[in-house]
């Protein structure tokens, strides 16, 4: 299996449940938002050898040289960029990048013949639909190149799977993944300030930062702050498997997801109390283009892949401290 942006946060999580369901993995990334040290924790959790192409998927004769070199039976195409507010500031870079990637390796998998496919699409692609959100509802265009770019490679698949009857593809929507590996050893480590919620609380933890800023507390929400579906990290990666051991011909596309909400306030609540650290907050404004409410339906996954995410806010909450507490850099 190649695991395109493997050594990222839900890519290395992704290849330790793969290699738990028995598959041997390859991994392609160009490290622009990772670290080549994942890979080695990958091989040191499941004691495997994992092959490791440092390429940009979107360079042609690089990938065909992995395809020359190994016996690829399917591709998880995780590799992306997904910043959304970059997206905004720069959209041909995502435009160029997100789908060019996209493109050249389904190229790839009609050239040589692979005919399973799993691609990383978001809940975003929803945007302000009436939750929880369902695989058949219309997608609403959300206002940035990043969530186009999920609907746009979304759309080149299907397409591409219509003419090809052999090709197989499974699109999973991610809501929030949050957490960690529960060896501490591996999980998200943004570069610079970061952008999403739990990477944010956590750096307040420890006293990187002073406090958390709550972006808004009048949504129509039961206490005023935006409510999510957070899934752990290993939850999500073992939907990945699960979606390759039932990828049946043409394309399905699955909510991964816990359907659980949990507003901003109940999350920083649960954190404090799995971990007894205090995390200081203030009210600020709302944050252009976040939504209320987002979380899933997941009857679908459930009974067509026969996954459900086991485990739960607290498990996410010490998880993702554990390896805070592990990875601290300076
Ligand atoms: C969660 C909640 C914020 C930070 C984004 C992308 C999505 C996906 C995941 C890619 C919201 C609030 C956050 C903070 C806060 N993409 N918040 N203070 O916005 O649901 O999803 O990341 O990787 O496509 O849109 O996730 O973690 O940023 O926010 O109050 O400092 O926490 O307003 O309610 P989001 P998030």
């Amino acid at each position: 299996m190649l695991v395109t942006g493997g050594a990222g946060y839900i890519g290395s999580h992704t290849c330790i449940a793969l290699i738990e369901n028995g598959h041997s993995v390859v991994v392609a990334d160009n490290l622009s938002n990772s670290n080549k040290d994942s890979i080695e924790k990958i091989k040191h959790l499941t004691s495997k050898e994992i092959p490791f192409y440092k390429i940009d998927v979107s360079d042609q004769q690089a990938l065909e040289n992995i395809f020359a070199n190994h016996h690829i039976d399917g591709i998880i195409h995780l590799a992306g960029m997904k910043a959304v507010g970059e997206s905004v500031e720069k959209p041909a870079l995502y435009y160029t990048n997100n789908l060019v990637s996209t493109i050249m390796l389904v190229n790839a998998c009609l050239k040589f013949n692979i005919k399973r496919f799993v691609f990383s699409s978001s809940a975003t692609v929803y945007g302000e639909n009436k939750v929880p959100f369902v695989e058949t509802m219309d997608l609403l265009p959300p206002a940035n190149p990043y969530g186009e770019t999920k609907i746009m490679c979304e759309r080149i698949l299907t397409d591409i799977a219509k003419v090809n009857p052999a090709f197989s593809v499974s699109i999973l929507r991610y809501f929030n993944p949050i957490g960690a590996h529960e060896s501490g050893l591996i999980g998200e480590a943004p570069n610079g300030t970061p952008n999403n919620l739990m990477p944010y609380v956590t750096q307040v933890g420890r006293g990187k930062r002073q406090y958390l800023s709550i972006f808004g507390n009048d949504y129509l929400t039961v206490d005023g702050t935006g409510v999510r579906d957070y899934i752990h990290v290993m939850d999500l990666a073992e939907g990945h498997a699960a979606a390759i051991e039932h990828l049946t011909k043409g394309v399905h596309v699955y909510n991964l997801g816990t359907g659980q909400g949990t507003t901003v306030l109940q999350l920083v609540k649960a954190f404090e109390a799995a971990n007894r650290v205090t995390i200081p907050y203030k009210i600020v404004d709302r944050r252009q283009g976040d939504i209320a409410s987002c979380y899933a339906d997941t009857s679908k996954a459930q009974r067509e892949l026969g996954w459900t995410a086991k485990r739960d806010l607290l498990s996410m909450c010490r998880d993702a401290w554990r390896f805070e507490q592990n990875f601290q850099e300076a």
